[in-house]
């Protein structure tokens, strides 16, 4: 499907995603896990891209999901989820959400800390319903990725330390209204080698062992999200490696195994489309300006992301370097910092590569831009997932005050 084509259509900026590739990633995320006959379940990280229509793909694929808010719950009971395969993580959840997943009959809650334990109790209890819980383990492993999306420390605010697991798990279990039935572990994300998530694994396998030895019936051992993605150069382990090495390790346990894969499913199946506006070069430095920015892709500047550069339209030339840039008064606002870029001119179509994880989900309006328009490709066709956002949708459910005495 050329570019051009939805450029034209659609315009720029535009987030465009392959829906054979997004079946493609969990296709083989599943593969040994189907192969080996090993009871699990898919729970995708929705926070990587959590657009309806994405989520419906992966409903017919067979996914579950990973939520984090009462947003993402009723976005993925939108799309179609099967409740029994959403489990609930994030370290503030409010009353008025667990009542909602209580409701809603989700598969589990991944508890983040005792207070959070005690929380659920009361709104299950007030429900009359028992709350099935994992607890969030904290085993305490450096996953070598950046410090803003490391978990598995602890000094994270995410989970219960390893070394006071068990007095949580035991606290739950005299609880009226808490059902144990997991332990999840989730250590960071854009992690490019094995080791981390085996370090990992041996100390909560140390743990299920030790917890079904007392007695607890731990059925599910979530093993979260977090492999990483070929943004450049990083050679990460493939999928099909990293669930056959869980597997491998798991299989005495007799538990259900469940992932939490967000990037690994979405980051390489999108790109975003933009079209250069001005070239502009000072004394120090050259600038390609174009139609997007950190508003809609934020990965860049927060985490010192690489995201690849492509034309869309090659021309002959070597090209240059440069900063790739958006409109945003933000000296942050670049996508691309002292980049060789391919030649362009203005009015050229680029496309920022490895989008379709943590772009669209993190974009904002910030200096009142509308968002992109989003769009999902199958075969030769092309279909718009969701509008670019209209002025009037900006400022939506704005009010001018009406003060006494005004
Ligand atoms: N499970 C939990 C509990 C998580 O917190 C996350 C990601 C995942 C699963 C999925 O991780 P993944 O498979 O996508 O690595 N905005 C950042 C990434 C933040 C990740 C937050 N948690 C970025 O753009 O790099």
């Amino acid at each position: 499907m050329p570019l051009n084509t939805i450029a034209k259509a659609v315009g720029t900026p535009c987030y465009i995603y392959s829906s054979a590739t997004l079946n493609r990633h969990f296709e083989v995320f599943q593969a040994p896990l189907v192969a080996s006959e090993t009871d699990h379940i898919i729970c995708y990280a929705m926070k990587a891209n959590s657009s309806l229509a994405i989520l419906d793909l992966l409903v017919r694929a067979g996914s579950g999901f990973d939520i984090v808010s009462g947003g993402e719950l009723y976005r993925a009971l939108q799309a179609g989820a099967n409740p029994r395969k959403i489990v609930y993580s994030g370290v503030g959840k409010l009353p008025h959400e667990i009542q909602a997943a209580l409701n809603a009959n989700i598969l589990m809650f991944n508890v983040e800390s005792a207070d959070e334990l005690e929380r659920i109790q009361q709104v299950a209890q007030a429900m009359d319903k028992v709350a099935p819980i994992a607890l969030r383990v904290n085993p305490d492993i450096d996953p070598k990725t950046h410090p803003y999306i490391s978990t598995g420390l602890y000094e994270s605010k995410f989970g219960i330390d390893i070394r006071d697991a068990f007095a949580v798990f035991e606290r739950a279990k005299a609880l009226s209204h808490i059902e144990v039935v997991g332990v999840d572990c989730h250590i960071g994300s854009q992690i490019t080698r094995m080791q981390p998530f085996l370090d990992a694994l041996a100390r909560i396998k140390t743990l299920v062992q030790d917890l079904q030895k007392q007695g607890f019936q731990i059925r599910y051992l979530d093993m979260g999200g977090g492999l990483g993605i070929p943004y450049d150069a990083e050679e990460p382990p493939l999928p099909s490696e990293y669930t056959q090495a869980i597997v491998e390790r798991t299989r005495d346990l007799d538990c259900t195994l469940i992932f939490e894969p967000g990037r690994v499913i979405a980051g390489n199946a999108g790109v975003l489309l933009t079209e250069v506006q001005y070239l502009k070069q000072n004394r120090e430095k050259r600038f390609v300006i174009v139609d997007t920015g950190m508003h809609h892709l934020i990965r860049p500047t927060l985490y010192h992301a690489y995201q690849a550069v492509q034309a869309v339209n090659p021309r002959e030339g070597a090209g240059f370097v440069a900063d790739l840039v958006g409109p945003i008064c933000e000296s942050g606002d670049y996508l691309a910092k002292d980049r060789h870029l391919p030649e362009v001119q203005q009015g050229d179509l680029l496309a920022l590569m490895s989008a379709g994880a943590y772009g669209y989900s993190m974009a904002s309006f910030y200096n009142s831009y509308a968002r992109p328009a989003e769009v999902l490709v199958k075969g030769d066709q092309y279909a718009l997932i969701r509008e670019r956002d209209t002025l009037e949708d900006m400022v939506r459910g704005e009010r001018l005050p009406q003060f006494d005495g005004d």
